[in-house]
C-alpha cells in the first residue's frame, strides 16, 4: 500500500561549543521498533533520519542528522513524495543563539545560555501535507493531558497523534514498554501498557486503517 515512508528517531543535538551539546532523553528505541515493523510489512523505501543514537535498524536507508535543522532539510528533500510520514524524533525545542567554535574555558562562575526556538518541523509538515498523505505526532504530556494532545492534533494537522502521558509509573523515555493513547479524527483510544515493539505494530494497523478510509474518500468525491 505504501512505496515510501519516512520516520524520524532519535532525539536532536544542538551544539554548543566543539565538545558540548544540548539535548533530550530520547533513546531513539520507538523509531527503531516502527522502521522494523515497516521492513517486516514490506514497504518498499523506508527513510530513516535520525539523531545521535545506537539504535539503527536494518534493512532501511539510514540519513544521520545532528541538530532540528538538519533534520528539517532531510524533510523537506524527502517529505513530498511520501505516503506516510512519522516524527518520532525528540525534536530539541531549542538552539543556542551563538555557538562558540572555540571550547567555552571555565573562567565564570556562572555561564548563561541564550537559546532559540527551534522550528516546529511537524507543524511545518502539516502545513504542507499532500492529499492521501498520513502524517504522525508524538506528544509527551505531564498534565491536562487530553486538552494539550487535542490542541496538537489539530494545530498540526495529524492524522494520527500518539500520546505519552509521562509519569514516574510511565516514564515513556528511555524505557522498553510504554501506556499510550492513540488520537485520531474518529476520537481518543487508551491502549494497554505494552512493548515498544509491540506497539509499533498497533500503529502502522492504525496508519493503514487511516490510509484506506483517505483512499475510500478520495473515491466517494471522485
Ligand atoms: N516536533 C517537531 N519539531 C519540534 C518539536 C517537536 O517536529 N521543534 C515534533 C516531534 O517529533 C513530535 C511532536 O512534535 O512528533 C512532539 O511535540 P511535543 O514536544 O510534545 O510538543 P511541542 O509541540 O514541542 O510543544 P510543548 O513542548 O509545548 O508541549
Amino acid at each position: 500500500m505504501f512505496k515510501r515512508v519516512i520516520i524520524t528517531s532519535g532525539p536532536t543535538i544542538e551544539p554548543i561549543d566543539p565538545v558540548r551539546y544540548i539535548s533530550n532523553r530520547s533513546s531513539g528505541r520507538s523509531g527503531l521498533y516502527l522502521a522494523e515493523e515497516a521492513v517486516k510489512r514490506g514497504i518498499a523505501e523506508i527513510i530513516f533520519i535520525t539523531g545521535p543514537t545506537c539504535f539503527l535498524p536494518k534493512g532501511v536507508t539510514i540519513i544521520p542528522v545532528e541538530t532540528a535543522l538538519e533534520m528539517r532539510a532531510q524533510l523537506q528533500r524527502y517529505s513530498n513524495d511520501a505516503d506516510v510520514i512519522i516524527m518520532s524524533a525528540a525534536v530539541s525545542d531549542y538552539r543556542v543563539v551563538k555557538y562558540s567554535t572555540k571550547k567555552i574555558k571555565k573562567d565564570q562562575d556562572t555561564l548563561t545560555l541564550q537559546l532559540e526556538k527551534n522550528p516546529d518541523l511537524l507543524f511545518e509538515l502539516g502545513q504542507r501535507k499532500k492529499p492521501g498523505q498520513v502524517l504522525v505526532g508524538y506528544a509527551a504530556e505531564t498534565h491536562d493531558i487530553f486538552r494539550h494532545a487535542s490542541e496538537k492534533f489539530e494545530k498540526k494537522n495529524l492524522d494520527l497523534l500518539v500520546l505519552n502521558e509521562v509519569s514516574s509509573e510511565n516514564p515513556a523515555f528511555n524505557s522498553e514498554e510504554n501506556q499510550v493513547y492513540l488520537f485520531t479524527s474518529a476520537g481518543m483510544r487508551k491502549l494497554d501498557k505494552m512493548e515498544k515493539s509491540e506497539l509499533a505494530a498497533r500503529i502502522w494497523d492504525e496508519v493503514n486503517r487511516i490510509k484506506k478510509v483517505k483512499v475510500d474518500d478520495e473515491k466517494n468525491e471522485g
